[in-house]
């Protein structure tokens, strides 16, 4: 079997009058009129439970999208028991017959389903039509795409041999199941984390946010859709202690994907390393957790690429993206032009409901989000910092909170440093001849190390920031904004808290799903 390198997904750009936003609105009406019943999707059964919640869009709150079946501990029992079911035939299955799987995926959400994507994402996770387009449409097929071609040549790596012997690497799959526990804030990301264990011939246990719910049922029903065996990826929503406890003390538990907070991740850390001896092996742990993602401008950087960098990097999708633009180092001899133009601009970015596509902006993801995020900003200590633009928040009808820009004179400042997952950036402007101390700052004031960019026009100063920074962002980006990681051209992810480094997207990531067997014979 061989599969060419793709092209990238071509994002569409719902230009009014265009018929993909005609599409997208009847899908979004239709979606809106019925409420959705969402059972967990376990082997071959759709699971309902007694316990339902419901799902609300995040910038509507009172519109009820549907309800999905809360499970318990023995949905958790029963999605390892149907995943071991399967797994011998599964992992035995051809790779042209897997493979072909994932692509028919891909095709289906790039033709038929790209609406129903996008529109699921849009209502349930409050993306702009575009927000969604690039995730739940673009890069979700990109990952699908792009795994099956960098499996392809994966399988193709294989050992020499000698006179009288032939060497061959098995790629097998991991013995046991994955575990994958996926975020809210890409959809893309929550479909990668299962399907890209499950291609490599690993069955799964898949939980996602239950904020991303919607989304996340519409990608389990294309992946059956497109003849993805029952019982190979499951989809189960519980407590995250409950699917713990039940995961992580399983003699089959094989592995973890994760994207989500440090907290969590460092929780699944002490508890499989206090399960240690209950495994048949070690297990792969493999995670991309927090941000506190960096803008750097040195005084030769373009105003402009400063000011677009902050814009978009800050405040798409409400900050909420793991890459976003958090902190931001301005040099003093460019800072007041940079603040009045991005002031200027942060002024005109339209904030309400994700359907109006003339809003820039949609609400947070809920309401523990929103408070997290207006506890920082009702605390602002009026000694060390202040809000330049924005500030409000208003759960009223969604939970909105305004495109925010916070000065200090400290670098060690909350906001300069702690994640805060919203759409808040804190700026801090350094003497333009201390170049090297404000490199020292931002790599040593935040434990995170996911994204950050550097903005220059010189040369040396790139080299210096490149070198300095060497560890403190996965992603790297100079004279760019730090978000916006395509498939295939820059793999993602990052080191210390941010997580284990495994590149979303790439080989390194599809290596953590793999065990390869040597097999030596003698002729
Ligand atoms: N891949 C996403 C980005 O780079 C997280 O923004």
């Amino acid at each position: 079997f061989s599969y060419p390198i793709p092209a990238n997904e071509p994002v569409l750009n719902y230009a009014p009058g265009s018929m993909e936003r005609a599409t997208l609105k009847r899908v979004l009406a239709e979606l809106k009129k019925e409420e959705i019943d969402i059972p967990m999707y376990i082997g071959a059964e759709e699971v309902r439970t007694n316990n339902k919640r419901s799902l609300h869009p995040p910038h509507e709150r009172a519109h009820t999208l549907g309800f999905f079946h809360f499970g318990d501990e023995q949905h958790v029992k029963q999605a390892i028991d149907a995943a071991l079911k399967v797994k011998e035939t599964w992992s035995n299955t051809s790779w042209e017959t897997r493979a072909h799987i994932f692509l028919k995926a891909a095709d289906l959400i790039a033709t038929k389903y790209r609406a129903h994507m996008n529109g699921t994402t849009m209502l349930g996770q409050s993306k702009t039509a575009y927000q969604a387009e690039i995730d739940s449409a673009c890069e979700l097929i990109d990952f699908l795409r792009f795994n099956v071609y960098f499996l392809t040549e994966i399988y193709k790596q294989q050992p020499i041999s000698s006179p009288g012997m032939h060497n061959r690497t098995e790629w097998r799959a991991l013995e046991g199941f994955v575990l994958a526990v996926t975020p809210f804030n890409f959809t893309a990301i929550a479909g990668n984390l299962p399907a890209s264990a499950a291609m490599c011939g690993n069955v799964v246990v898949w939980k996602p946010a239950d904020s991303q719910v919607y989304a996340a049922q519409m990608f389990m029903r294309i992946m059956k859709e497109a003849g993805l065996p029952d019982g190979v990826i499951n989809l189960v929503y519980v407590e995250g202690a409950v699917l713990g406890d039940v995961c992580f003390s399983h003699p089959d538990f094989a592995g973890v994907h994760f994207t989500g907070s440090t907290a969590v991740f460092n929780n699944m850390w002490k508890t499989i390393g206090q399960n240690i001896n209950k495994y048949k092996g070690y297990p792969r742990i493999v995670g991309e957790t927090g941000g506190k993602d960096f803008v750097v401008a040195h005084k030769t950087a373009d105003v402009d690429v400063v000011v677009t960098a902050l814009a978009r990097g800050a405040f798409e999708y409400q900050g909420q993206k793991c890459s976003a633009a958090s902190r931001a180092y301005l040099p003093s001899n460019l800072a007041e032009e940079i603040k009045h133009k991005l002031v200027a601009e942060v002024k005109t970015m339209k904030m309400g409901s994700v359907e109006d596509f003339t809003n820039f902006m949609g609400a947070v993801i809920d309401e523990k989000s929103f408070d997290k995020i207006k506890g920082y900003l009702d605390n602002i200590d009026g000694t060390k910092a202040k809000i330049l633009v924005g500030g409000k928040c208003d759960k009223t009808t969604g939970y909105f909170v305004e495109p925010t820009i916070i000065e200090t004179d400290d670098p060690l400042y909350a906001t300069m440093c702690e994640e805060i997952f919203g759409p808040v950036l804190t700026i801090y402007t350094y003497d333009a001849d201390k170049f090297e101390e404000a490199l020292q700052f931002v790599d040593s004031t935040s434990p995170y190390a996911l994204t950050g960019a550097i903005i220059s026009q010189d040369r040396a100063a790139v080299e210096l920031a490149t070198q300095k920074l060497r560890h403190s962002a996965g992603n790297f980006y100079i004279n760019d904004k730090p978000t916006g990681a395509v498939v295939g051209q820059q793999p993602f992810g990052g080191g210390r808290a941010s997580g284990t480094n495994d590149k979303a997207g790439s080989m390194i990531n599809l290596y953590r799903w793999l065990s390869a067997r040597t097999i030596k014979e003698t002729f």
